[in-house]
């Protein structure tokens, strides 16, 4: 397949897989069923993390021990939850910026239903904007920062996101390969550049040790960037 090409559908198999790792691995969750139905009547983009991915983002969050997590970009709040579970043991909290305002309040109402208005703080406005007051909210660095806002700005979400760490703290990116769109330096596609830029941030920031690693499933071709503060 060249990097040309860009399927309107994810592979029947990868989609096929993405069912089987749920029926296995991850139990019926009405919370997360009933965020993501909200999501849809509302009209937003089906592009929250699927459920394997979103339990990803909980066990880190749980490896990592995490109390103070930043997420960039909420949507109706699916990644949100599955953060805030991550570290609701320990009374964690995560802060996370939303830019729409009918995207924050659709989230604020399924982060309430899924038992985690006090874990998780919904703060609405640009993020550009925001990230020099989020700080002020946790009182310490962030453990875990998961980068999933627009794409144009990732670069300097990036920088905002290593400077509100500590060594040690992992940043997670969503959708830096986009169907492999970030190989192709011309591409016209503002996402795909915004990738790109971010990924050549990445790779040339001395503060961080980063990888990238592909994935596949009912998000078709993606990948996740994923660096550790030196
Ligand atoms: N993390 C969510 C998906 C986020 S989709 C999940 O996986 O469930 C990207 C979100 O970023 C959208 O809700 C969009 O409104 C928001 N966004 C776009 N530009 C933004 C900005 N400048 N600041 C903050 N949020 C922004
Ligand atoms: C897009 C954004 C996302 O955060 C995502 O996970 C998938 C697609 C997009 O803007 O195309
Ligand atoms: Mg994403």
């Amino acid at each position: 397949m060249s990097h040309h090409h860009h399927s309107e559908q994810a592979d029947p198999a990868w989609t096929a897989v993405d069912a089987y790792v749920e029926s296995l691995l991850i139990p019926a969750d009405p919370a997360l069923e009933m965020a993501q139905r909200d999501a849809d009547a509302a009209g937003m983009p089906p592009i929250a993390v699927s459920p394997a991915q979103g339990k990803m983002l909980m066990l880190l969050a749980m490896a990592l021990r995490a109390e103070r997590v930043l997420e960039i970009g909420t949507l109706a709040g699916c990644s949100t939850i599955w953060l805030g579970r991550g570290v609701a043991a320990r009374n964690g909290r995560v802060v996370t910026l939303e830019h729409d305002p009918a995207h924050a309040r659709v989230a604020r109402a399924n982060i309430e239903r899924a038992g985690l208005s006090g874990t998780v703080e919904v703060i609405q406005g640009a993020a550009l904007e925001t990230l020099p007051t989020v700080g002020a909210h946790v009182g310490g660095p962030f453990d875990l920062i998961f980068i999933d806002a627009d794409k144009e700005s990732y670069a300097a979400y990036l920088d905002w996101s290593i400077r509100l760490s500590r060594p040690g703290t992992m940043i997670i990116a969503d959708n830096v390969v986009r169907e492999g769109a970030v190989l192709d330096e011309t591409h016209t596609d503002p996402r795909a550049q915004g990738a790109r830029a971010f990924n050549s941030a990445l790779a040339r920031d001395p503060r961080v040790e980063a990888t990238i690693v592909q994935t596949v499933g009912c998000k078709k071709w993606d990948g996740f960037a994923m660096a550790v503060v030196k």
